[in-house]
C-alpha cells in the first residue's frame, strides 16, 4: 500500500489535468508506480485557484467511479494544498479540507522565496486545536534553502515536512536533488510526495524517488516515509525521528 499525499489529479480544479481522460491518464501513471491511495491536494488561496469542500468530495466521487469502471487498483481521497495566509485559521472548519479528510493533517504551501512572518502564530494557533501543519514541497523554498536551520525550528515546534519525489529523482534539476536527499538524511523530511500536475512534465515519480532514497540512504528510510504517509491517512499521530542539525549545504 503506497499512500500519495500531495498532486493535482481532479480534472479542471487547478493547474492539473483539464479533462477527465488526462485525469485518468495521470492515475494510471500513479498506478504503475505502485500507489494505492491518491489524497487529491488542489490548489486553495495561491492567489489563482480556490476550491469549495463540496466540489472537491463531488469530483472525488465522480473520479473514483470511473477508476472503478476502468479496474484502476487506485482510490482517490479528498484534501488540499492551502497557501499560507492571515485567514486560515478563520477558514479552517468550513472551507478548508485536511488531508484524507483526517481533521488533523493540513498540507500547507508557503510563498516560493520565503517563510512569512505569521508562520509561527498561525502554526501554534492550528497545534492548539489539535491539527498538524504539513510543510509542502519544502526543499523548493528559498530561505528554507539559504538556512535550513529555520525548517529545524518549526518541525521541533511539531510541524511536518514533505518533500517532492522528482526533487529526490533530480527530475528538478541537481541542486534540488542535493538539497532534498540532505533534508533527508538529516531527519528533517516526514513524506515524500509525487506533487504530480501531468503525464509529461509533471508524473509520479514516486517509486523512482523511494528507489533514489534506498540506494543512498537505506531502506529503513523508506519504510519510515512509506508509513508516516500510512498514518496520515488513518488520521493517527505517530513517532517522528529527531531532526539533526544541518547549518548550511
Ligand atoms: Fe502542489
Amino acid at each position: 500500500m503506497i499512500v500519495d499525499l500531495h498532486n493535482h489529479v481532479l480534472p479542471g480544479v487547478d493547474d492539473g489535468p483539464s479533462t477527465e481522460l488526462e485525469a485518468i491518464l495521470l492515475i494510471q501513471n500513479a498506478a504503475k508506480n505502485g500507489v494505492t491511495h491518491i489524497v487529491a491536494t488542489p490548489h486553495h488561496r495561491n492567489g489563482r485557484f480556490d476550491q469549495d469542500i463540496n466540489e472537491i468530495k463531488n469530483s472525488i466521487h465522480i473520479l473514483n467511479l470511473l477508476i472503478q469502471e476502468r479496474e484502476i487498483p487506485v482510490t482517490i481521497l479528498p484534501g488540499m494544498e492551502v497557501h499560507l495566509h492571515g485567514e486560515l485559521m478563520q477558514e479552517l472548519e468550513s472551507e478548508i479540507m485536511t488531508l484524507a479528510d483526517s481533521h488533523k493533517y493540513v498540507l500547507i504551501e508557503f510563498p516560493a522565496q520565503l517563510i512569512p512572518q505569521f508562520t509561527d502564530s498561525i502554526f501554534y494557533e492550528l497545534q492548539i486545536k489539535g491539527y498538524i501543519p504539513v510543510i509542502a514541497h519544502a526543499e523548493k523554498n528559498t530561505e528554507i534553502r539559504r538556512h535550513p536551520k529555520k525548517l529545524i525550528d518549526l518541525v521541533n515546534k511539531g510541524a511536518l515536512v514533505q518533500v517532492t519525489a522528482g526533487s529526490v529523482t533530480g527530475a528538478n534539476g541537481k541542486d534540488l536533488q542535493r538539497f532534498a536527499l540532505k533534508l533527508c538524511q538529516h531527519q528533517m523530511v516526514h513524506f515524500i510526495a509525487s506533487d504530480a500536475h501531468n503525464v509529461h512534465k509533471r508524473p509520479f515519480l514516486i517509486q523512482q524517488a523511494y528507489h533514489v532514497i534506498q540506494q543512498k540512504l537505506g531502506k529503513e528510510l523508506v519504510t519510515y516515509f512509506q508509513r508516516n504517509a500510512h498514518h496520515v491517512l488513518d488520521g493517527v499521530e505517530f513517532e517522528t525521528l529527531q531532526p539533526r542539525f544541518l547549518a548550511k549545504v
